[in-house]
C-alpha cells in the first residue's frame, strides 16, 4: 500500500474512536436527564462507530500492515441541550464525510483497488449518518426544548421509529 495512504487510514481511526466515545458520553448524559430513547440510539451509534474502526482495522491487519492504535482524548460529560448535541453530531458527521471523502479520492490517486472498495462502503454508510442527524436536528428545532415534544422524540427513538433512524436502530447497531 501506498506509505500516505497507510498513514492516513491510522490517522483516520482516530476520528472513528473519538466519534464513538463521545457517542457514548453523550449517551449516559442523555440517560442521565431522563432521555433513555436518545441514550439507547446513541450507544447504538457508538457501537457503530467502533465497528466502523474495526473494518479499516481489519483491512489493515488483512494486507499484513501496521495498525496503530490512537490516543483518544477524554470527551465532554455535558452539552448545553439535547438539540446542542445533535448539531455536534452532525458537524462531527460531515467532517467524517470530508476525511472519508479525502481518504477515497487518495485510494483512487494509487491505483488502491481493495482500500477504495473498502471506503467505498465508508461513503454510503456517511449518507446515511447525516441523513439521520440532519432528521434528528430538525425535530429538535420543531419541538424547540418543549417538554412533550421531547418525550415524544425520546420515545420514538426508543422504538427505532424517528424516520431516517429507522434502518439503522432496525439494524441494531450491525454496522
Ligand atoms: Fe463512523
Ligand atoms: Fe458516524
Amino acid at each position: 500500500m501506498d506509505q500516505t495512504l497507510h498513514d492516513r487510514l491510522n490517522a483516520h481511526l482516530q476520528l472513528e474512536f473519538e466519534a464513538a466515545h463521545r457517542y457514548l458520553s453523550m449517551a449516559l448524559w442523555l440517560e442521565r436527564i431522563d432521555l433513555p430513547g436518545f441514550g439507547a440510539w446513541l450507544r447504538g451509534q457508538s457501537a457503530d462507530e467502533l465497528s466502523h474502526a474495526h473494518r479499516i482495522i481489519d483491512h489493515l491487519a488483512d494486507r499484513d500492515l501496521l495498525v496503530r492504535i490512537p490516543e483518544i482524548p477524554a470527551q465532554p460529560t455535558e452539552w448545553e441541550s439535547p438539540e446542542a448535541a445533535v448539531a455536534a453530531i452532525l458537524e462531527s458527521e460531515q467532517r467524517v464525510t470530508r476525511a472519508i471523502a479525502d481518504l477515497y479520492d487518495l485510494s483512487e490517486k494509487v491505483h488502491d483497488r481493495a482500500a477504495s472498495i473498502m471506503l467505498q462502503w465508508f461513503v454510503n454508510e456517511q449518507v446515511e449518518e447525516e441523513n439521520v442527524a440532519r432528521t434528528l436536528l430538525g425535530r429538535l428545532r420543531l419541538v424547540g426544548g418543549d417538554g412533550v415534544g421531547m418525550l415524544m422524540i425520546d420515545q420514538e427513538l426508543a422504538k427505532g421509529t424517528v424516520p431516517g433512524a429507522m434502518a439503522e436502530a432496525g439494524a441494531n447497531g450491525a454496522e
